[in-house]
Formats: structure tokens, C-alpha cells, sequence
């Protein structure tokens, strides 16, 4: 990648941006063709989803200045919030002047359920279930055998006893956990086939009755993580009254905040999924399992809790750290059919679903490193000023140049709301005239 093309990236039209990720090396020639019809066909929307009626569409983006394991990345990202893929991008390229990203992920393991009411005997249905174990795993991986032969398959088998609750009335389930290798994909399909599959069996095995066989989106086998270290002069703004060492230290308190205050958590949390929800859409994943997957795992201590840990290394470095759950496929679902998802992947030219994983939760990581800098320096509002200003011009009714116009007299307007936009907007449309 040859990053001399992308300067000033944000200030070029669209088309310019494009051409400039050709001339960078990050996209060819037939990729710019394709950037012209992204748009997803009526007849592949229909066999989509039921009762089709039109598609909903989302700005794609491009963050830039992402350095993950040694890698640059230009990252696609779907997102119709102003000022996320900018903080991403200025995030990202602080991180990337202190040696960028270095990321750690977990084999791929998804887990999958079967649920077990009205068991007659616990303790001799556990040690039946562990003494058919491998019988177990035959059968799960007979029902999906295209997956062992491409080398994935049914590796696991555990039980847990959520015991009865007097309280909420809930009788005991025992649950069998099957642990799967889906290898490239996400896998919902695979493991769902696998858990029907081997239904009837364990009912026979535990004398109980099957509630229902899913996988679960609570995927703690499947984790990334993703840590940076940035020297303190780094943090240091040119016109800020903090110190480097001072935005270090109040960053390290927001993180401490967000563990302690769930309301400040879900908050923080939120601005890490902007980064990463805009992202696994962009890739076609399934960005509701991954938002689910990741809110779970914030609260795994018993209470929501901030998703990323910052602190002070021992060279008076800052060292952030973010982990969740990361089931993402590089294969399967709309990936392969969406151009978006398609154009996305050429984009952000990953190789496999691990490598899509390292980027996705540095994202996260970047995002989250804006967010706190940003609030406990100057403020978030700042920031986010010309975008809204543009947003308003545009709900106001400025399309053309007025756009432009409007939005920069708004930003020094007394109330920047959508009155002051429609009465900006009169003024100019009537000057012009
Ligand atoms: C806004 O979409 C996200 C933030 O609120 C995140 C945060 O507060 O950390 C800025």
C-alpha cells in the first residue's frame, strides 16, 4: 500500500477516494468498476428475505491508518452516525506512530446447546452423557459431515445442571454443550444441523425431553483481543491545556468509570460497538449476534462492565486492551453473495476469519481510544460539529453547494438545531437568487 495517495483523504469526492485506493495499491481496477453497482438486486434481496419490498441502505466508508500485527488496513465500515469512522481513523493513526495493534485470537470454537427438561436422574444421565461422548460427537459430526472434511467438525461435549430457581419458578435444565470447529465460517447453520441432529440421542441418553437445540451466540471460545501501548507524547494535543500524562491518566480513570458504573459502561461499550457493529456489517456478518455475543461478555463478572481495560504501563506508556467474543465467518451467509460484503472484503483484503477478527476488534479498540480522549479532554461535541452541521443543512432541506454554506454558518450559530438550519437555508437560497 502506497499511503502517499490516501493524504487528505477526507477532503477528496467520493470517486477521488476511490481512485486514490487504486493508485494506493489497495484496490484494483476491476474493484473500482465494481464500487459502481454495490447496490444489492431485487431478485437476490427477494431470495434474501421473506415479503422483500425495497433494500434500506447504509453509508460504506473507509477508516484508514490501521497498523494490525504489522499489517496497514484500509477497514470498510457501514454506519449512518457522523464523526465514528473519523474517530476511528484518527484513533487508528496515533496507535499506528507507537507500532500499531497487536492482536491475539482464540481458536475458533462455537458452542452449541441442547436443552434437557424432566431429567429422572441427574447424576446417571452426566455420566451416561460423558461415557457416550465420543458416540455423541460421531453422530453431531455424521449430520454435517462436509465441515469434517474440510478439517472442522464436533470436537467437545460438555454437561452443566442449572439447578431449579423457587423464586422466578424455573424447573432444572441440564444442558448439553457440544464445542465445534466451524473453521472459516460463522457457523449458526452448521451447529444448529448438529445440535437437531444428535437430539434424539441424548434424549435416550437422559431419560429427559428436549426443550430446543441451538447454537448459542454467547461465544467464549471464540474470542479477540486486541492491545496497544502509546507513549505519552503522543497523547499531548497541540492547543490542549493537558499534558500528555494528564490525558493518559484521565483515560485510565474513564476505563476505571466504565468498570465500576454500569450506566457509564453500556455507554463506553457503545462507542466500542460503533467501530465494530459498522464493521462486521460491512463484511456481512451478523452483527446482532456479535452485539449480543460482546454485551454478554461485558457482564460476565455478574455486572456490566466496560468491554476495553486501560492503564499505565511501567515506562509511563498507556496500554489499552479490549477482548470479546468475535464470531465472525469469512465465508457463508450474505458474505459471498452481498457486492457490498464482497466489495468490503476486497477492501480490507483479509485472508481468513481470524485475520477479519483482528482488525474488527482493533476497530473496537481504536474507537473506544477516541471516545475517552475525546471526553475527557475537550469534550465529545467539538468533534462532532461538522457532520451534524451537515446533517442539519441536509434535513433542512440544502442539497448542492447550499450544503456546505449552511453547515458552516450553523457551526457558528447561537443554537445549532433544525430551525436555525431551515432559517440559514432561506437566507442563502434567497442571496443566490
Ligand atoms: C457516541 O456514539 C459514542 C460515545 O458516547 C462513546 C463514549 O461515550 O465512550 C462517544
Amino acid at each position: 500500500m502506497d499511503k502517499t495517495y490516501l493524504d487528505k483523504f477526507y477532503k477528496k469526492s467520493p470517486t477521488e477516494r476511490k481512485k486514490a485506493l487504486v493508485a494506493a495499491d489497495v484496490l484494483t481496477a476491476d474493484d473500482f468498476l465494481l464500487t459502481h453497482n454495490l447496490h444489492l438486486a431485487d431478485e437476490l434481496a427477494d431470495n434474501m428475505i421473506e415479503n422483500y419490498l425495497a433494500n434500506y441502505e447504509l453509508p460504506l466508508g473507509a477508516a484508514l491508518n490501521f497498523l494490525v500485527d504489522d499489517k496497514d488496513y484500509i477497514v470498510p465500515m457501514a454506519i449512518e452516525e457522523p464523526s465514528v469512522i473519523a474517530a476511528a481513523s484518527a484513533g487508528a493513526k496515533i496507535i499506528a506512530q507507537a507500532s500499531g495493534f497487536k492482536t491475539t485470537i482464540s481458536d475458533r470454537i462455537m458452542i452449541g446447546q441442547v436443552a434437557l427438561k424432566e431429567v429422572p436422574d441427574l447424576t446417571l444421565a452426566k455420566s451416561n452423557l460423558i461415557q457416550y461422548k465420543q458416540d455423541i460427537l460421531k453422530k453431531a459430526n455424521e449430520a454435517h459431515p462436509s465441515i469434517v472434511k474440510r478439517g472442522g467438525g464436533a470436537t467437545d461435549l460438555f454437561v452443566r445442571i442449572i439447578e431449579a430457581d423457587p423464586e422466578a419458578a424455573t424447573p432444572v435444565f441440564l444442558m448439553v454443550h457440544l464445542h465445534v470447529s466451524t473453521l472459516e465460517a460463522m457457523g449458526a447453520n452448521i451447529i444448529n444441523t448438529m445440535m437437531e441432529g444428535i437430539t434424539a440421542y441424548l434424549e435416550e441418553l437422559t431419560g429427559g425431553t428436549a426443550l430446543m437445540s441451538i447454537l448459542s451466540n454467547y461465544a467464549t471460545e471464540c474470542l479477540a483481543t486486541a492491545v496497544c501501548q502509546i507513549p505519552v507524547h503522543l497523547l499531548k494535543r497541540p492547543h490542549s491545556n493537558y499534558s500528555g500524562e494528564e490525558v493518559r491518566d484521565r483515560l485510565i480513570e474513564a476505563g476505571q468509570l466504565a468498570y465500576v458504573d454500569p450506566y457509564r459502561a453500556v455507554t463506553h461499550n457503545k462507542g466500542i460497538m460503533n467501530g465494530i457493529d459498522a464493521v462486521v456489517l460491512a463484511s456481512g456478518n451478523d452483527w446482532r449476534a456479535i452485539s449480543a455475543g460482546a454485551h454478554a461478555y461485558a457482564s460476565r463478572s455478574g455486572q456490566y462492565r466496560a468491554l476495553s481495560t486501560w492503564k499505565k504501563a511501567e515506562n509511563g506508556d498507556l496500554i489499552g486492551q479490549l477482548t470479546l467474543p468475535l464470531p465472525v465467518g469469512s465465508v457463508g451467509g450474505s458474505i459471498s453473495i452481498h457486492p457490498a460484503a464482497q466489495f468490503s472484503k476486497r477492501l480490507l483484503g483479509y485472508e481468513s476469519a481470524k485475520e477479519l477478527e483482528a482488525v474488527i476488534v482493533s476497530v473496537g479498540l481504536a474507537q473506544n481510544f477516541s471516545a475517552l480522549k475525546a471526553l475527557v479532554t475537550e469534550g465529545i461535541q467539538k468533534g462532532h460539529m461538522g457532520l451534524q452541521a451537515r446533517s442539519l443543512a441536509i434535513s433542512a432541506g440544502a442539497t448542492g453547494t447550499a450544503i456546505e454554506q449552511v453547515a458552516e454558518q450553523l457551526k457558528r450559530a447561537k443554537n445549532m438545531n433544525l430551525a436555525t438550519a431551515k432559517e440559514l437555508l432561506l437566507n442563502i437560497t434567497a442571496l443566490n437568487n
